[in-house]
Formats: C-alpha cells, structure tokens, sequence
C-alpha cells in the first residue's frame, strides 16, 4: 500500500480547475503517478492519434484522468484514477513495447484530480 503523500504546491489555475470538480467517491484512492517514456515506434501523426483514441475510450471506461505530451522522442504522461485501475494501467504500460527506457517521475494519493479530462 502506498503511503499518503503531501499536496504538491496548487496554482490559482489548479485550485479553479479542482474546486469545479465534484467530490469523486473514490476519492480515498485515488492515485497520481507521472512517467516518461522514450517511443520505439514510428511517431508520426497517423500513429500518435490511434494511440491517443485508443487510451482515451480505455481511460474513460476506466475513469483515467491525465496527459500525454510528446516531443523529441519522449512521452511524458500523467494519470489518476482509482489506484488499482492505474496500477493496473501502469503493468500493462510496462509491458508495451511501443516505448522503453521508462521512468517513473513520481506516485501517491491525493486528494482531489488535477487533469479533467483522459489522457
Ligand atoms: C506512450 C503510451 C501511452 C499509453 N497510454 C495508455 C493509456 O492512457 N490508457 C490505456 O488504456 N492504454 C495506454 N497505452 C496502451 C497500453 O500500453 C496497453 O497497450 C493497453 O492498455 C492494453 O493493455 P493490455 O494488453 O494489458 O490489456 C499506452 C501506450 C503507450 C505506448
């Protein structure tokens, strides 16, 4: 189990975007985890936005909130969601041998979502 870590600072954008979100149910579990990846696949367009579909129909069934940014070869990403379901995520992002050379930046609970929308 992962242990309660503290609130990183909150800008006034953060603090608007938080305070119009509903209080979520799982909100107990929720879990926060930011990554880089480096891409080991073509990463044109095309490719990049059957990704992007892909994740998000995945996300939103899941309740997986982030970002995904790309540039220079690097994926860094952002979920949260329940920590089991982005756990989950997380085992089969490991797996996926469209990116390597992986690096967890940082992971814990919190209290309330940053990202509105899925990633
Ligand atoms: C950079 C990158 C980001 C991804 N982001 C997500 C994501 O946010 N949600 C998701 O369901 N799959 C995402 N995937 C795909 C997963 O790695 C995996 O293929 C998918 O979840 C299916 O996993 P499964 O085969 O274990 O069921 C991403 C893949 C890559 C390469």
């Amino acid at each position: 189990m992962l242990s309660r870590v503290a609130q990183p600072h909150m800008w006034p954008a953060e603090q608007t975007v938080s305070s119009r979100r509903p209080i979520l149910a799982s909100m107990s579990n929720l879990l926060r985890l930011m990554y880089a990846s480096r891409a080991a696949v073509t990463t044109d367009a095309p490719t990049l936005e059957l990704l992007v579909s892909e994740s998000r129909s995945r996300n939103e069934e899941a309740d997986i909130n982030g970002v995904l940014c790309f540039g220079r070869g690097y994926f860094v990403r952002a979920l949260e969601g329940s920590e089991a379901r982005v756990i989950s995520l997380f085992g089969s992002l490991l797996r996926d041998t469209r990116h390597q050379q992986r690096a967890l930046f940082s992971i814990g609970l919190v209290s309330s979502r940053v990202f509105r929308f899925g990633p």
